[in-house]
């Protein structure tokens, strides 16, 4: 059971569990995929979207969608990651959660550089811009590893991430906040803001705050995600324990 609120231009919905909401965000992925075989998609990481990418998989072979011909623009990556930890890697990620186990073509697969990183905006409008966005939201309200403050015309670039991103992002650094990168390669708000459509899911209480400020429909640059009240086909998938009323 779900329940759609519309919020101004931006479509909530309110999933009884995670792992509905997960499913949904899956099924409109290959939905997407399914529709236009050469689609698009701007593909995101953390925990969020690890089942999702189990449940597309899952998907893709039982009714054998075929990614052969799917283009794919990650969000973001880590600058400097300890080798120690390369598997914490956002390339690593997408590999082992997503990659390997579809017929995607390795060579359409894209990371933001390090080194010159705005040709990947380039990259993406040659592409024909992405049909598609999957954004996780951080706690304090990033996209991407958009950090708060981030300019609205900001393009790829490298980033300085924030105490807090690093903090919640030491879970995956044996919880040691000195383990983890303090820099990343992101997309930016202006490389984000063009897509075609947006598909943001939040679960868990941790991100309730984030998600209220992005529903107040104001643009707020502490925000990152507050963003996305510029664009026009939007859906927050959500589970019941974000409470925002
Ligand atoms: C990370 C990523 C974001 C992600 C967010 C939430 O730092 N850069 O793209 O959406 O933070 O991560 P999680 O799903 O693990 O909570």
């Amino acid at each position: 059971m779900k329940k759609t609120r519309k919020i101004y231009q931006l479509k909530l919905i309110t999933h009884k569990t995670i792992s509905d909401a997960e499913k949904a965000v899956a099924k409109i992925v290959c939905a997407q995929v399914t529709k236009n075989k050469k689609s698009i998609l701007s593909l995101a990481t953390g925990g969020t979207f690890v089942n999702v990418y189990k449940y597309i998989v899952q998907s893709a072979n039982k009714h054998k969608i075929d990614f052969q011909n799917i283009k794919t623009f990650n969000l973001d990556e880590y600058a400097n990651l300890d080798k120690r930890f390369i598997s914490e890697s956002y390339h690593s990620y997408m590999h082992n959660n997503l990659f390997k186990h579809l017929n995607i073509n390795a060579k359409n697969t894209h990371f933001p550089p390090a080194i010159n990183p705005t040709s990947y905006d380039k990259a993406i409008d040659k592409a024909g811009g992405i049909d598609l966005q999957l954004l996780g939201i951080g706690h304090n309200g990033h996209i991407a590893f958009n950090e708060p403050g981030s300019l609205l015309t900001s393009k790829t670039r490298k980033i300085n991430l924030t105490k807090d991103t690093i903090k919640a992002n030491s879970r995956f650094f044996d919880n040691n906040t000195s383990n983890v990168p303090k820099q990343a390669v992101t997309m930016g708000l202006a490389t984000i803001l063009k897509a075609k459509k947006h598909i943001l899911l939040a679960t868990g209480q941790a991100k309730a705050a984030a998600i209220k400020k992005l529903l107040l429909n104001k643009y707020d640059p502490r925000y990152p995600c507050t963003a996305l009240v510029y664009c026009p086909n939007v859906e927050i998938h959500i589970d019941e324990s974000i409470r925002v009323s």
